[in-house]
């Protein structure tokens, strides 16, 4: 049932009207508003969810209709030379290269973030046979955890779960791994990759990064940092699409010296000898696995054009601005509506997604879906909105907050119909 505004509420909108000019401003003047429209957003839809689906790249359609119908409806096998189809998996980590810091040779792009994860945590801990220790966070992506709990089984090594506030502290002479996400896909807390990669180091340790909640959205300098590996997903803030391959970063260090686990036929130095033996191919290429998802690679080549000329610098202060926008209107206009910031107060420590807690979280975000406002919902109560800067503008927080406002005061989240959970959440 709507509820009848009082006065000081009406003024509290006027001046919220007043403010969003403000944000119309903030927009004229941002050098990656342009960007918005190398993608593809529905009309009436706010979305804040490009940290876990970003949206589909103008060109992407053509790109996978070429594929389909030209390369694999007529060309077919032959395409795998003609079309370029076997080198993707290189090409499109050069192309990702430049988005995370890293020499063009220094990344692939092949199977999920979770098999990379596996394949580099596996290698790193044979490159450091003779330490016991994986010192981890101890509430990462279930993933990552479960991933990290199973490499450490079959290499009898023991999982030290921290605080990753703690991480300096606690890598010493036993650790052989140290593995954490950039960025918190819960809180959004981003920590200090070069400072623990750097401690790390000077233990005699190996880093491992997760930048799934990073990459696309972040000023990222993997070779600057000095790190060892890293994995992540493409479908976040990259743009890639459902299901995109994932990509793995090795320092060019290690290019020789690692030994991967999974050695399938595409990771062999030469996979049409056919020979009896494994023999790895020289860097990255020996992280394949198998055959390259090549539908899925159609319309991330294209995700990664859209961002080839992105300042990454100014995407990182865009990402801190936007997302202390929204947390201030959030508190200002929303102050005893029962919200608990559960990400870092200080922008320089948080990523570009904030998550507030309230324990009617999983309602209230099915009442903002409804009103075209898009954002997820994480257990038990964890609200979660993403502010991808190369696609969301000022006013899109400033209305954001605004269909919040209404949410809350409508009571709208009461609606049985937002209490029904499906299997995404
Ligand atoms: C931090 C993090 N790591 C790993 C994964 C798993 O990625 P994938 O499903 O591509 O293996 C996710 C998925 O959301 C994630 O957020």
């Amino acid at each position: 049932m709507p509820v009848r505004r009082s006065r000081d509420e009406y003024v509290r909108l006027n001046m919220a009207r007043f403010h969003r000019a403000e944000c119309e401003q903030r927009d004229a003047a941002d050098p990656l508003a342009p960007i918005r429209d190398r993608f593809v957003i529905p009309a009436h839809v706010i979305y804040l969810d490009g940290n876990s689906l970003g949206p589909m790249p103008v060109g992407a359609a053509a790109a996978m209709t070429r594929v389909t119908e030209q390369e694999w409806g007529q060309r077919l096998i032959r395409s795998w030379n003609e079309s370029g189809w076997i080198d993707a998996p290189l090409r499109l980590g050069r192309a990702l290269a430049a988005a995370v810091g890293a020499r063009a040779d220094e990344v692939i792009v092949a199977d999920s973030t979770s098999i990379n994860l596996f394949q580099l945590l596996v290698a790193a801990l044979q490159l450091r046979p003779d330490r016991s220790t994986i010192v981890a966070a101890d509430d990462d992506f279930p993933s990552d955890r479960y991933l990290v709990d199973s490499a450490a089984a079959l290499l009898q090594r023991r999982v030290e779960r921290i605080d990753p506030a703690d991480a300096i502290a606690r890598i010493s002479r036993d650790t052989a791994v140290v593995v954490f996400s950039h960025v918190h896909y819960r809180s959004g807390l981003m920590l200090d990759m070069a400072a623990i990669t750097r401690a790390a180091h000077a233990q005699g340790a190996l880093a491992l990064w997760d930048l799934s909640h990073s990459a696309g959205a972040a000023n990222l300098d993997l070779d600057g940092a000095d790190v060892d590996f890293a994995v992540g997903c493409t479908y976040k803030y990259l743009n890639g699409g459902p299901g995109a391959p994932a990509f793995s970063f090795v320092h060019e260090r290690f290019h020789t010296s690692m030994a991967t686990p999974l050695t399938g036929w595409l990771g062999h130095d030469d996979p049409f000898a056919f020979e009896a033996t494994y023999r790895p191919a020289p860097g990255v290429r020996r992280l394949q696995v198998g055959t390259p998802h090549i539908l899925s690679m159609a319309a991330l080549e294209v995700a990664l054009e859209a961002v080839a000329d992105v300042d990454w610098g100014r995407v990182r202060a865009k990402a801190m601005a936007l997302t202390q926008l929204f947390i201030d209107l959030v508190e200002s206009r929303l102050p005893h509506a029962g919200f608990v910031l559960a990400s870092p107060a200080d922008p320089h420590r948080r990523g570009a997604h904030v998550s507030f807690d309230h324990r009617h979280g999983f309602e209230i975000i099915k009442a903002l879906i409804a009103r075209g406002v898009i954002g997820d919902f994480r257990v038990p109560n964890t609200c979660r909105f993403g502010f991808s800067p190369l696609i969301t503008r000022y006013v899109d927080v400033w209305d954001a907050v605004d269909h919040l406002v209404c949410v809350i005061e409508n009571e709208e989240w009461r609606d049985p119909a937002h209490s029904v959970r499906s299997f995404v959440t």
